[in-house]
């Protein structure tokens, strides 16, 4: 067993399964994708639900995605997850893509079904019970600031918060030319979501940004060491909710400020947890959500 396959492994199965007791039937495809904590959670799901399955990594370059499901799909893999670079390109190399997904612009989860090979995007689904769980509120009741929106995980969830109808949203980007023409995308939506946009330096931000109860960092400053929060203190009041997609580490520069001025924070984790629970029903609708998100928040803790 490989911690991290490459497209040579999807060759046969003889040399794929090599050493392991069970077929790997599902992967997360990355580039670089060795750091991935996908397996940590799918796995003790698959084995808590009894299903004798395989999940693995397996990197892929960019280009190669269409020829990776083709593999995959020859081998009888059950579905895969598609993280960084390769959500738009796997949303091009499927048959069928479920509407969300279209809406979010890219997909992070595949099913080979017998007929077709169908895209999904559980990101910004798994945002909004993310919100749900870690603060007890509902996202559609918030208003909402962004703070990185011209990235792919903050147009995932600028969208998300436009699909679930929240009331105001404000998406801030160092870049503003990134922010013209996702707007115009939620626009389209037709949806009574009031839209802001402002770079980090417009003078209005840190009243646009309290107006807002919701806080959300998706841009990647964070997470680096020494890196700075990405909003400062004069945006942040106590009563904020402050949702920072990142990870690790698991309290970045404006988590910590955040929790100082007393607002309420929790980390990426809950999402990365979210997204792949609802992947895991996309494959196996027949699992039992509670004992798969059990399993899954176990895997990663
Ligand atoms: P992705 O792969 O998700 O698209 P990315 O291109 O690395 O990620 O960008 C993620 C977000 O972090 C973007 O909104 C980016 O801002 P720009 O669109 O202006 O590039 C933001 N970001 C990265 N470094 C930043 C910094 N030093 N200050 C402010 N925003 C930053």
């Amino acid at each position: 067993m490989k911690p991290v396959y490459t497209l040579d492994d999807l060759n046969s199965r003889k040399t794929l399964d090599a050493g392991a007791d069970k077929p790997a039937l599902l992967a997360v495809l990355g580039w670089p994708v060795a750091h991935s904590a996908s397996p940590r959670m799918h796995q003790p799901a698959l084995d808590a639900q009894g299903i004798n399955a395989r999940y693995i990594r397996l990197e892929v370059e960019p280009g190669q995605v269409a020829e990776a499901f083709t593999r995959m799909r020859a081998l009888g893999f059950i579905g895969c997850n598609v993280t960084v670079p390769h959500k738009l390109d796997a949303m091009a190399a499927c048959d069928d893509v479920h509407s969300e997904a279209r809406l979010l612009g890219a997909v992070n989860t595949v099913s080979f079904d017998k007929d077709a090979t169908r895209g999904f995007n559980t990101d910004g689904p798994g945002f909004a019970r993310a919100i749900d769980d870690d603060f007890g509120v509902s996202l559609a009741s918030l208003n909402v600031a962004i703070a990185g929106a011209g990235g792919g995980a903050g147009q995932a969830i600028a969208t998300q918060c436009v699909l679930s109808g929240v009331g105001k949203l404000v998406l801030v980007n160092r870049s503003i030319a990134k922010l013209g023409p996702l707007a115009g995308r939620l626009a389209e939506l037709g949806s009574a979501t009031q839209i802001t946009t402002l770079p980090f330096d417009a003078a209005s931000l840190a009243d646009q940004c309290r107006m807002c109860d919701l806080i959300v960092n998706t841009s990647s400053v964070g997470l680096k060491a020494g890196d700075p929060s990405i909003l400062s203190a004069v945006c942040l009041k106590p009563e904020h909710l402050v949702y920072d997609t990142i990870y690790q580490p698991s309290v970045t520069p404006l988590l910590a400020l955040a929790a100082g001025m007393g607002c309420r924070t929790s980390n990426g984790l809950s999402m990365l947890l979210h997204q792949g629970a609802l992947a895991f029903q996309h494959w196996f609708p027949a699992a039992d959500p509670k004992v798969v998100l059990a399993a899954m928040r176990e895997g990663l803790a």
